[in-house]
């Protein structure tokens, strides 16, 4: 028999997009959080990764607005946002910031906010146009701070966006109060989110 054509194995289950926002890098417990959590779900799913990390992104400034405004969409959004429209499953890894997530990932979400890929109107309301049937928002907290608190408010933005672009449902996987802690306690949180995720990724 000759070789294989394409030797890479084929995921039946679709693509999953993993966004990482993670600043600090490998210094991020976050990403330590999302890393193996994305490798599990990489079994049933080709991952592409978008590393906030390493682009260069800006909020829009009145010129790209006015640019975007004419139809003249840089190439990197375009792209980024037909990915996001075209995933099965999204993971976004983020630390929380300023009580949300860094500004780098809001920049992000409004670049590729895209009328017409990831959603548009149907006259009367806005309608999203993205594929996505599951959200996985990882994150960590250093104050004393669970999922659904009030002050916590990087869940429900990621809830509002989900609904405008038709993401379906999003699950949040955190660890908190991780500024406060022993070295000993902030390990066995992570590893307590690990798990959490790794279970997860057998239904997600
Ligand atoms: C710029 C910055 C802003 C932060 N803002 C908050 C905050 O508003 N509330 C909070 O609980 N922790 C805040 N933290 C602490 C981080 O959430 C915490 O250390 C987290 O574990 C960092 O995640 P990482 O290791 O993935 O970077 C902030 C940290 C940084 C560097």
């Amino acid at each position: 028999m000759g070789p294989l054509k394409n030797d890479t194995p084929v995921k039946h289950e679709g693509k999953l997009l993993f966004i990482d926002a993670c600043i600090r890098g490998d210094q991020s417990r976050t990403r330590g959080i999302a890393l193996p959590v994305v490798a599990a779900l990489s079994n049933r799913y080709d991952v592409e990764t978008i590393d906030l990390t390493t682009m260069d992104i800006a909020p829009l400034s009145p010129k790209a607005y006015a640019e975007r405004t004419e139809g003249n969409i840089p190439e990197w959004a375009l792209e980024a946002a037909r990915k996001i429209a075209q995933a099965d499953r999204i993971v976004i890894a983020a630390p929380f910031w300023d009580m949300s997530f860094p500004a780098v990932l809001k920049a992000f979400f409004e670049q590729t906010s895209l009328f017409g890929v990831t959603f548009e109107d149907n006259g009367r309301k806005c309608v999203g146009l993205c594929k996505c049937k599951k959200v996985l928002y990882i994150t960590t907290r250093g104050m004393d701070i669970p999922t659904g608190d009030p002050r916590e408010q990087g869940t429900p933005y990621i809830k509002a966006l989900s609904c405008l672009w038709g993401l379906g449902e999003v699950e949040t996987i955190a660890a908190w109060n991780m500024d406060y802690l022993s070295p000993e306690k902030i390990e066995e949180k992570i590893s307590k989110a690990v798990v959490e995720g790794i279970r997860l990724a057998k239904t997600f």
